[in-house]
C-alpha cells in the first residue's frame, strides 16, 4: 500500500486553503495544521525562572503607600510578573503571586472570591488577616491561608508597615471559567470567632465531631 503524501503543488496548497476558508466559516478548523503545536513531543513550558531579591525590591513596594492607600487599591500589591509572561499578572501558568503592603491604620476592604490564597508573611508585625470571622496575627514566617470563598479583610492597628507574599490560583480558576468574586459592603467583615480558633479546632489534625465544611 502507497501511503506517501503527494507531492505539494501550488494548485493542491490552494485548494487546501479553500476548504479551510469555508470550514472557517463554520468555525470549525483542520487539526493536521496544528497538531504538532498542540501535542508536541517535548512538554513546552510557559514562563521563564526568575528570582526576586526582596532586598532590591522593599523600597519599591513601600514606596507605594506613598501614591494609593489600602482602601483605595482594595489591595494594594506589587504584582511578581514571570518575565515570560509579562501582562499577564501570573508567575507561573498557574499561579499569581505579589508582594502586599499595609501601613499602621489602613484597613485593606472585606471581599471573597471564588480563587484561594496563601500569605507567607515577609516584614512586620501588629497587622492581622481576619478569615471567616477570624483575626490573625501575622508575624514573618507565618503562613496564613484563605479558602475559596471565605470574606476576608485585612488590617494593621501596631507600627511600621508589613509586607507579606501573597499566592493565589487565579490563573488556574480562571481555566475552568469559575472566577469570580464579591465585595462584603462593609469594610471590615464580622469577626466573631477569638484568636487561635482555628489552631485550637483543627491544629491537631483531628477535625472535631460532627464538623461540617460550610463551603
Ligand atoms: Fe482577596
Amino acid at each position: 500500500m502507497n501511503d506517501r503524501a503527494p507531492p505539494i503543488t501550488p494548485e493542491l496548497e490552494a485548494q487546501r486553503q479553500a476548504y479551510y476558508a469555508r470550514i472557517d466559516a463554520h468555525s470549525m478548523a483542520p487539526l493536521w495544521t496544528r497538531l504538532k503545536a498542540l501535542v508536541p513531543q517535548q512538554p513546552a513550558p510557559v514562563g521563564q525562572p526568575h528570582r526576586w531579591r526582596y532586598a532590591e525590591l522593599r523600597d519599591h513596594v513601600l514606596e507605594s503607600a506613598s501614591h494609593i492607600s489600602a482602601r483605595e487599591a482594595e489591595r494594594r500589591v506589587l504584582i511578581l510578573e514571570n518575565p515570560g509572561l509579562r501582562g499577564s499578572s501570573q508567575i507561573t501558568n498557574t499561579l499569581y503571586a505579589g508582594l502586599q503592603l499595609i501601613m499602621p491604620g489602613e484597613v485593606a476592604p472585606a471581599h471573597r472570591h471564588t480563587q484561594s490564597a496563601l500569605r507567607f508573611i515577609v516584614e512586620g508585625q501588629g497587622a492581622y488577616t481576619a478569615v471567616d470571622g477570624e483575626k490573625t496575627l501575622m508575624r514573618p514566617g507565618d503562613f496564613v491561608i484563605t479558602p475559596s470563598w471565605a470574606w476576608h479583610h485585612h488590617g494593621h492597628e501596631a507600627s511600621g508597615p508589613m509586607v507579606w507574599l501573597d499566592g493565589l490560583d487565579i490563573p488556574l480558576v480562571t481555566y475552568f471559567n469559575a472566577t469570580f468574586r464579591e465585595d462584603h459592603g462593609s469594610t471590615e467583615a464580622a469577626v466573631d470567632r477569638p484568636l487561635g480558633d482555628s489552631l485550637a479546632r483543627y491544629g491537631s489534625g483531628l477535625l472535631p465531631v460532627g464538623y461540617r465544611s460550610g463551603t
